[in-house]
C-alpha cells in the first residue's frame, strides 16, 4: 500500500517539473529572436529560404498591413497564427527593415 503514496507522489513531482519547464521556456520579444523562434525553420538562418521561399526584400512587395495579415492568416502552405499577434507586429517591422 505504501509503495503506491511513492508512485503517486513521484508522478506529481514529475508533472510539476513538466510544468514549470514550460513556464521557463523563454519566448524572444524581439523581432530577431521572434524569427528565429517561429520562422526561420522555414525561411532560413538569413531569410534566403528552405522549406519556405526567401523573404528577403518584403518591402519590396508587402505593406506593413499586408504582411502582418498573411503572418496571421497564413497564405498557400504556410500555417497562419504561428505567433500571437503582438508578435507577429514585431516581425514585421523587423522584416520590413531587412
Ligand atoms: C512551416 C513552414 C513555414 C513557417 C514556420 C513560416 N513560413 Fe512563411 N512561408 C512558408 C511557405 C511554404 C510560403 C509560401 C506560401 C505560398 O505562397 O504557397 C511562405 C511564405 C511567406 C511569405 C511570403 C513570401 C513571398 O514572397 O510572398 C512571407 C513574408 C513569410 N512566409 C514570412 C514568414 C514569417 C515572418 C514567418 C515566422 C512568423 C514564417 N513565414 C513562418 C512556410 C513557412
Amino acid at each position: 500500500m505504501k509503495r503506491i503514496w511513492i508512485v503517486l507522489a513521484l508522478s506529481l513531482l514529475l508533472l510539476a517539473g513538466c510544468a514549470s519547464n514550460t513556464a521557463d521556456a523563454k519566448r524572444p520579444a524581439d523581432g530577431e529572436g521572434l524569427y528565429k523562434f517561429g520562422c526561420l525553420s522555414c525561411h532560413g538562418e538569413n531569410l534566403e529560404g528552405l522549406a519556405g521561399p526567401p523573404v528577403t526584400n518584403m518591402k519590396a512587395k508587402y505593406s506593413e498591413e499586408e504582411l502582418l495579415k498573411l503572418l496571421n492568416d497564413g497564405v498557400g502552405m504556410m500555417p497562419g497564427g504561428l505567433l500571437t499577434e503582438e508578435e507577429a507586429k514585431t516581425v514585421t517591422k523587423w522584416l520590413l527593415e531587412k
